[in-house]
């Protein structure tokens, strides 16, 4: 029998189509609030030791919906610079916090930007503090539900991460494309064998189709892992 087999692009177009099906229901004028929030950020470049890229205005809108949609408590960030990704998940975190109150825990090894409050989520900053000596101080206090790497991580901190999730843990991927850092993240997340605890599915960056279908102009390389337990079929 010839089986149905889910690919990185099949899934990257299910993912992303549910994830802003469900953030659309925000009104223009909360998008206009949150945007003007994510904007103001670029004024903290000024402050910076190592003025590098930020995340694009599409990026910021699927790691907001991505947290909206999966609710995570705890929330890794590897590479928060001037913190529009950091404060984007913090935004969408705000709108569960009467359930669950979240926290996000971000490092920065280049630079030491206290981030505005904009969000009530509570962020804890790790500046001037590189992913490996971040990670070794959280391993073993709580498990990770949701890591965002904008950063480059070795197989030492994909040792301690392995040691610090949970079946529902999930994997956000910047700068997944050609050489860049997220690809290479992803060939140490697979030699790590972190799919040895649970088994994760790959999916693709939005693609240009459903980009439009959202009015998202912006380019985003994000990719997703996603464990197979959060994966479910129904006849609905
Ligand atoms: C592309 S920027 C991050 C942009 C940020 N996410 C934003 O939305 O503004 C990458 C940052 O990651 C930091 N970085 C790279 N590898 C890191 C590591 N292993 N640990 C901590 N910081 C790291 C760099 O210093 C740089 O500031």
């Amino acid at each position: 029998m010839k089986k149905i087999s889910i690919n990185p692009t099949d899934l990257s177009y299910i993912l992303w189509n549910k994830v802003l099906e469900n953030s659309a229901i925000k009104s223009e004028i909360y998008k206009k609030d949150f945007f003007s929030k994510i904007d103001s950020l670029e004024n903290l470049r000024a402050q910076s030791d190592y003025n590098t890229g930020s995340i694009s205005s599409t990026t910021s809108w699927l790691l907001y919906s991505l947290v909206i949609y999966f609710k995570p408590k705890k929330i890794i960030e590897i590479g928060s610079f001037i913190g529009k990704s950091t404060i984007s998940m913090a935004l969408g975190a705000d709108n569960y916090a009467d359930e669950d109150i979240s926290e996000i825990y971000c490092c920065d090894m280049s630079n030491n930007i206290v981030l505005p409050k904009l969000a009530k989520t509570k962020i804890k900053q790790f500046n001037k503090i590189n992913s490996l000596e971040m990670l070794k101080k959280l391993d073993g206090n709580f498990s990770f539900d949701l890591i965002h790497i904008d950063g480059r991580l070795g197989l030492e901190d994909f040792e301690i991460i392995k040691k610090n999730i949970n079946k529902n843990t999930i994997f956000i991927l910047d700068d997944f494309e050609g050489k860049e850092k997220g690809v290479i993240n992803y060939i140490n997340f697979l030699k790590s064998e972190m799919s040895l605890n649970n088994f994760y599915l790959l999916s693709y960056p939005i693609q240009t189709e459903t980009k439009l279908k959202f009015s998202l102009l912006e380019k985003s390389h994000s990719a997703v892992l996603i464990p197979s337990n959060l994966i479910g079929f129904s006849n609905q």
